[in-house]
């Protein structure tokens, strides 16, 4: 086991909930409030993280085990390069998909989601926070839609309407659902709020966010 001290916080969700901006945000937030803040995503840009690119490309050209092998190889390179080094080293490393992707996407695909739970854990760091950005699987498919035809949008929505209710199957104290047809700034703040918070710093957004959520939840209370 590697000592640890960083933080690991994952954004989930499915193709267009909009997880690479809420990432940004609060790897922006966090460096603001003066911590080290890695932004990494799976797949990665290594060698599996190409490959599994190249060959989603070409349709059906692999089954749902040899897709998994390769996540899984893409995921051993980033714990072993990436997130064990950092973590021991006292980073945040705030990461756009991790293995509830694998559970999420290949489960929807038939495969045992356990079972690839299980063999996610043998080897990956957990992380502290998981947040699941939930959209309706057609509201994602708009926002990223270009190029594809209307047979294969139509095939991709009935798939990630699958991968949506593996997500959403997600519960524990790590995982926080979250609504992402929400305002983007509203729900950056509240991400940056329990983020922040994980780490055992207070509350630090300025004057001008705090005065803005009183605004937006007169009746919150402060947390
Ligand atoms: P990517 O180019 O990163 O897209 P996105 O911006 O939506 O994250 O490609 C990731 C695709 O791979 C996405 O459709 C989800 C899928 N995926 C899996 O099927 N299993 C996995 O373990 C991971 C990490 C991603």
């Amino acid at each position: 086991m590697t000592g640890r001290k960083g933080f690991l916080f994952v954004f989930e969700g499915i193709d267009g909930a909009g997880k690479s901006t809420q990432a940004r945000k609060l790897a922006r937030g966090l460096r603001a409030g003066g911590f080290e803040v890695v932004s990494l995503r799976e797949p990665t840009g290594g060698r599996w993280g190409r490959e599994i690119r190249r060959k989603a490309r070409q349709a059906g050209s692999l089954t749902p085990d040899q897709e998994l092998e390769l996540f899984l190889r893409d995921r051993r390179d980033d714990v072993e390069r990436n997130l064990n080094p950092l973590l021991a080293a006292g980073r945040i490393v705030v990461l756009d998909r991790y293995y509830f992707s694998t559970i999420a996407y290949q489960g929807a695909k038939g495969l045992d989601p356990e079972a690839i739970r299980r063999r996610n854990e043998r080897f990956a760091p957990r992380p502290d926070l998981v947040f699941i950005l939930d959209v309706p699987a057609s509201r994602g498919l708009n926002r990223i839609a270009g190029r594809r035809t209307k047979d294969a949008l139509f095939e991709r929505e009935g798939y990630l309407r699958k991968v949506r209710r593996i997500f959403r199957g997600f519960r524990g104290r790590r995982f926080v659902h979250l609504d992402a047809r929400r305002d983007r700034d509203e729900l950056g703040r509240e991400i940056l709020v329990l983020a922040l918070k994980k780490t055992g710093r207070s509350v630090m957004i300025s004057n001008h966010d705090r005065r803005q959520e009183k605004m937006d939840h007169p009746h919150r209370q402060d947390r």
